[in-house]
């Protein structure tokens, strides 16, 4: 334990220094074991969506927050055995796009693993993109804890291959938010076969990380914070006594707990979505949420961005959030065996949700 504590606290005091001059959205992931495994961390950096105007000229705040993600992720100390980037590096995923992405993403030291965001995917369904970053689902082991990064953001092939004339029009159907559209994200039939094979051989005790673009739960079908084959992949994870998921895509804090799968999000570097409780007006499938969240202010620039780290202890995911405006969040899995907000767990304590028409 001394050796966790002594880690934590080195944590800590990288996290207070970086606050003071930086709202960046890395994630600092610890994963800590009591008794058994090893100590180590890594970072996640997600949706920093940059995107191509015209030659040489890329939207400007997009590129600067991936930019500045990259050189805090450098400067971590205790240095992260690897970084996660966890999808939407592009726009409209032109190769303009994903090759700047890719440029400002070498300059991270060490390993990176990479998630496909639905903007990377739907111009060239993910070939330009397999060539700079690899395969877009896979699995490997780290220091006792076995990770799987899965391509969430497919959909039907009908949608894909018959109803666009263009591949052009294909993605900006895709990349608009609400726009109705669009097609429901899913695994799909190959990958949860995978999966299924994947997880076989992993033993029912073994801390399982999964990581994906899209929430692995059906939160709102409106805006696609919303996996259509997510009960199944949950079906396959079930099982495992420790099984986490970390998504991307909704540029928001969210945390949930199914059965023994915690789910946490990582925030964007890009810009915040507003919280689908606050769009009364739209058809909601949620809240199905099994645990109250704080909403802050959805139309705060700087809600939902900041950077965190997570401390996974004896196998479960803690995130410690530094917001702009909130420092100190922290979203702990509790001994109630589900993720916590520490500051904003009650009712008093919480920003109610907006309404906005
Ligand atoms: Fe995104
Ligand atoms: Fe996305």
């Amino acid at each position: 334990m001394n050796t966790i504590n002594r880690s934590r606290r080195n944590f800590i005091k990288t996290s207070g220094a970086l606050a003071l001059g930086s709202t960046l959205p890395v994630s600092l992931v610890e994963l800590a074991f009591a008794g058994t495994g090893e100590n180590f961390t890594f970072a996640y950096i997600s949706d920093s969506h940059i995107q191509h105007i015209k030659g040489a000229q890329f939207v400007r705040n997009w590129d600067r927050g991936l930019i500045r993600a990259v050189a805090e992720t450098n400067l971590l100390t205790p240095k992260p055995d690897f970084v996660v980037f966890g999808g939407d590096l592009a726009q409209l995923g032109t190769k303009a796009e994903l090759d700047h992405g890719a440029e400002m993403l070498s300059g991270l030291s060490g390993k990176v693993y990479h998630v496909m965001g639905e903007h990377d995917y739907y111009l060239d369904l993910g070939e330009y993109w397999e060539k700079l970053f690899g395969p877009q689902f896979y699995s490997f082991d780290h220091k006792g804890v076995h990770f799987v990064v899965l391509n969430s953001i497919k959909t039907y092939d009908d949608w894909t291959f018959k109803r666009w004339p263009t591949a052009e029009q294909r993605m900006h159907e895709m990349a608009g938010l609400d726009n109705p559209n669009g097609s429901p994200f899913m695994v799909g039939e190959e990958q949860r076969k995978w999966l299924k094979n994947d997880l076989a051989k992993v033993a029912k005790s073994t801390p399982v990380v999964v990581f994906s673009h899209s929430p692995l739960q059906k939160i709102y079908k409106g805006w696609n914070f919303w996996t259509e084959d997510a009960d199944e992949i949950q079906a396959l994870l079930k099982p495992f006594k420790q099984a986490s998921v970390i998504y991307g895509h909704v540029h928001q804090i969210q945390y949930n707990q199914i059965g023994s799968i915690s789910f946490n999000s990582v925030m964007a570097t890009a810009w915040p979505w507003p919280y689908p409780q606050s769009y009364a007006q739209a058809e909601q499938y949620l809240p199905k949420l099994t645990v109250p969240m704080n909403r802050a202010d959805p139309f705060f620039e700087r809600d939902a961005t900041g950077w965190q780290f997570i401390n996974v202890a004896t196998g479960r995911v803690d995130l410690n959030y530094t917001l702009y405006n909130n420092n100190g969040r922290v979203v702990r899995f509790n001994t109630n065996k589900r993720p916590e907000d520490s500051v904003y767990a009650g009712e008093s304590q919480r920003i109610p949700p907006q309404n906005h028409y």
